[in-house]
């Protein structure tokens, strides 16, 4: 419904804010924050008693609302984004950590996760945005500023969406299902940190065509916001043979399309959204960050 909705919001002007229609305030109006956003439902039920206060139950309040989440939006198999997000189904994000971080990065990339965690904890603000979440390990993992943070998750696939708000349930994250390569439907200057992490590879097009989404990033960043994220070039990185092969494969398959990725193009993008950017390797693997949206 989140999705729906969103789909039929037209952003709203510079200086506007950006609000719920007034068919969803008169709705569900004990749903509506001050500020316009749709609040969690567990915000506005009742303080839980009995079976709802002890650990099980909890933990089931937890998992539903996750599941009530779900976004009703599917993805067009001709879409060209679809390839991209296609392996997330349930059985695939259940051995996405094992394979991704158990062998993926260290063996094929040599990058070891906790250069990626690091990343985050250098950056991840109290609001922050994750775009292409997955599983949401390293969201898990890393350190936020805050104990409550604000946190957003969007994906282009409904279970990826499910699995990481499951995950990340202690913070109650809102859901948002979209593509990040057309407008986003999120409000302007709302976030202070947006992680991109393992997305632009996955995307289709060549990364001159994926910088749309820097600039999605920097309209939905604060002015003193950071976009940070890592990626797998397919020019200019020294790959292992084995690396190499794996990587025509996936983009074979579709899973990945980064063969004509170059870092001059990822600079370039992020130079003409932000006034300052880091681009940095770890084994094949390119980190970057950027920050204050000109
Ligand atoms: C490789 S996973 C990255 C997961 C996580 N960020 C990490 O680093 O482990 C890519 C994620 O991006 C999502 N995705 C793929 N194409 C997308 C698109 N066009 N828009 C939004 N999300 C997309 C997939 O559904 C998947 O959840």
């Amino acid at each position: 419904m989140v999705a729906r909705l969103c789909g039929h919001l037209a952003p709203p002007l510079p200086g506007q804010a950006w609000t719920w229609p007034a068919c969803v305030k008169r709705l569900r109006p004990e749903r509506v924050s001050r500020s316009g956003l749709l609040l969690p439902r567990e915000a506005t039920r009742p303080r839980a008693t009995g079976f709802w206060s002890t650990s099980v139950g909890r933990w089931y309040q937890r998992r539903s609302w996750s599941f009530a989440r779900l976004p009703p939006v599917s993805v067009d198999p001709g879409h060209a984004a679809y390839a991209g997000q296609s392996m997330y189904t349930r059985r695939g994000l259940r051995a996405y950590d094992a394979v991704v971080y158990g062998f993926n990065f260290p063996v094929l990339w040599r990058c070891p996760k906790a250069r990626l965690v690091e990343l985050y904890d250098a950056h991840v603000s109290a609001r922050h945005l994750d775009i292409g979440v997955a599983t949401g390990l390293l969201l898990d993992q890393c350190h936020f500023p805050s104990p409550a943070p604000t946190i957003t998750l969007m994906d282009l696939n409904a279970n990826s969406l499910a699995v990481a708000a499951q995950r990340l349930a202690r913070y109650a994250p809102q859901t948002h299902q979209a593509n990040v390569l057309e407008p986003w439907g999120l409000p302007r200057a709302s976030f202070d940190s947006v992680g991109m992490f393992n997305l632009l590879h996955c995307l289709p097009g060549t990364l001159r065509e994926k910088a749309v989404a820097f600039e999605c990033a920097g309209a939905a960043l604060s002015p003193e916001g950071v976009l940070f994220g890592a990626t797998l070039l397919g020019k200019g990185i020294e790959y292992t043979r084995l690396a190499r092969r794996a990587l025509a494969i996936m983009n074979r398959r579709g899973v990945m399309c980064n063969l004509d990725d170059r870092l001059e193009d990822l600079e370039a993008g992020l130079a003409r959204v932000f006034a300052s950017h880091e681009v940095r390797t770890v084994g094949s693997m390119v980190l970057f960050s950027a920050q204050t949206p000109v």
